[in-house]
């Protein structure tokens, strides 16, 4: 079925917002703070997850009102279309499948009256046989040493999921040395390089058009690299490639046993469920990557079938667009309460910004409405310690999600208490902030009155910033999994809103262009 395409500001549900916006816009967190029940009303609990956006600008009308915005330009139907496999990737004519590659149902999906079920169980099953043989010491290189460090070369999706999810999941890793070269810059191979030892090196080469400018390069880098100690017989002992063009492959000179598939109806931003992920199972093993799965999938099921008001992703994504569309805030930040979360905002720059960066509606008329935003964090508490000062005190609205985690991976509780004491108190200090009398009291005996008054106005804080609470129980592969999903359906969700296409990216297209026609000139 074709997705709904209507202009969100002409519907009723948005008049109504805006009237609604005029009413409430100076509406205060603290005093929505004392409202009775207000955490449990503005709460929402998934199994091991607890999302909490009760410190925010809205009251239960504004959350009424959002998700009859919702309900009027069709999201319901869009999400139906979404996972059944119908092709809402109208600009490129393709099906957006990503949630098939995590589904553990024997419900067929059909894409182009095919189901592409098979076909996924099959690549899960040989990115599980190989990734056993290499983590297990069994896949031997050129001179029958085992395997001992992976490079995944790619880049954007096909490199900042993996590399994200690695990182993330660090605790769960195994004996292997995982490396990512992406960068077209050469010092970044060349330092890689550095590190490697070509008989024990596994190169998994991850580009779904394999044309991509920086990933060939650094392929052929590394090839050339490689074949100074070795002959091209032994490239099928080392070299894997992740892709959708088998020819362009096959060229370069890899076996056919050892191509993994893409599809066309998976996005690069949204790969790292495919095969794109071998670098995941082969750092932290099958199990865990079919956890991470599976964690995406209950997401994936709760974004389906919850009723909007109780669906996280759909909660998430209504506020975010309140907030950009109503206060027109410019940024959002997403702010991690875990260093193993430190690529995460990379990650979601990517998959945010190069999914609803886009000026032009689902007619190909220009918008005249603010769509995609922008995103940017970093983990806490460092940031608390760098940029979080414009937060509290700045002239921007900068709406955040704080994710945190109960239970500590180490469990030095000590660090964890401290850590968790700061994630809330970033969020009281930001929704409550400071009064002038509460300044005034403290400084009542540091001073006398006409320093205190000279100081004072420098030293409150106004509050009213707002902050949604995204809790896990703890940090494992299937939490991960939920997270990630939960991201991408806010994505899709504000796509739908905003009535523009989220699954393709022309505008990464004209300076790679330009780029090479520039290089022909040289
Ligand atoms: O430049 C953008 C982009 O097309 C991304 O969408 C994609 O993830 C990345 O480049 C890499 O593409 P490929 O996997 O085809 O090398």
């Amino acid at each position: 079925m074709a997705l709904k395409n209507s202009n969100p500001t002409t519907t009723q549900s948005w008049k109504e917002l805006t009237n609604h916006f005029k009413d409430i816009q100076n509406i205060n967190i603290k005093d929505l703070s004392k409202e009775e029940h207000r955490k449990e009303d503005f709460s929402i609990e998934f199994g091991d997850l607890l999302v909490d956006f009760s410190k925010n600008r809205i009251t239960k009308k504004t959350i009424h009102l959002l998700v009859e915005l919702a309900k009027e330009v069709g999201l319901k139907e869009a999400i139906e279309s979404q996972f059944t496999g119908d092709k809402i990737n109208v600009t490129e004519d393709r099906a957006v499948m990503h949630t098939a590659l995590r589904s553990t149902s024997d419900v067929p999906v059909l894409v182009e009256g095919k189901n592409i079920k098979p076909q996924i169980q099959t690549a899960l099953r040989k990115i599980k046989s190989f990734s056993n043989k290499v983590i297990s010491g069994k896949w031997k290189g050129y001179t029958g040493k085992s395997i001992t460090d992976i490079v995944n070369i790619g880049i954007g999706g096909s490199d900042l999921g993996p590399d994200m999810i690695v990182e993330s999941l660090q605790f769960y890793k195994n004996q292997l040395t995982t490396h990512f070269v992406s960068n077209i810059d050469g010092d970044h191979v060349s330092e890689i390089i550095k590190k490697l030892n070509p008989e024990t090196t596994l190169f998994v080469i991850v580009s779904k058009t394999f044309t991509t400018q920086e990933t060939i390069t650094n392929a052929e880098t590394l090839k050339n690299w490689f074949l100074k100690s070795a002959t091209i017989f032994d490239i099928p002992k080392h070299f894997v490639a992740v892709s959708s063009n088998l020819q362009a492959v096959d060229n370069f000179g890899i076996d056919k046993s050892n191509v993994f598939p893409m599809w066309d109806w998976v996005g690069g931003r949204f790969s790292l469920w495919s095969a794109v992920g071998l670098s995941i199972s082969l750092s932290v093993g099958f199990n865990n990557y079919k956890a991470l799965l599976e964690g995406a999938e209950e997401m994936d099921i709760h974004y389906r079938n919850e009723d909007f008001d109780k669906n996280i992703p759909v909660i998430l994504a209504l506020i975010s667009i309140w907030y950009n569309n109503f206060y027109l805030a410019e940024t959002e930040a997403v702010l991690p309460y875990s260093q193993y979360l430190k690529k995460l905002p990379d990650y979601l720059q990517q998959a945010i910004m190069e999914s609803n960066g886009k000026g032009v509606d689902r007619n190909g008329d220009k918008v005249d409405y603010q769509t995609g935003t922008i995103v940017w964090g970093s983990t806490g508490t460092n940031m608390q310690h760098a940029f979080m000062q414009l937060v509290h005190q700045g002239t921007k609205l900068i709406p955040a999600d704080f994710i945190g985690y109960k239970q500590s991976l180490y469990g030095l509780t000590d660090h964890h208490k401290k850590l968790m004491a700061n994630y809330y108190g970033q969020m009281e200090a930001l929704a409550f902030g400071k009064s002038k009398e509460e300044v005034h009291l403290e400084l009542k005996f540091s001073g006398d009155e006409a320093k205190i008054n000279q100081l004072l106005p420098f030293k409150v804080f106004e509050g009213n910033r707002p902050s949604n609470a995204i809790l896990f129980d703890k940090l494992t592969p299937r939490s991960l999994g939920k997270l990630v999903a939960l991201y991408e359906h806010k994505i899709y969700t504000q796509g739908i809103l905003w009535n523009i296409y989220s699954f393709d990216q022309f505008g990464v297209e004209l300076g790679k262009e330009l780029a090479k026609n520039l290089l022909n000139k040289q």
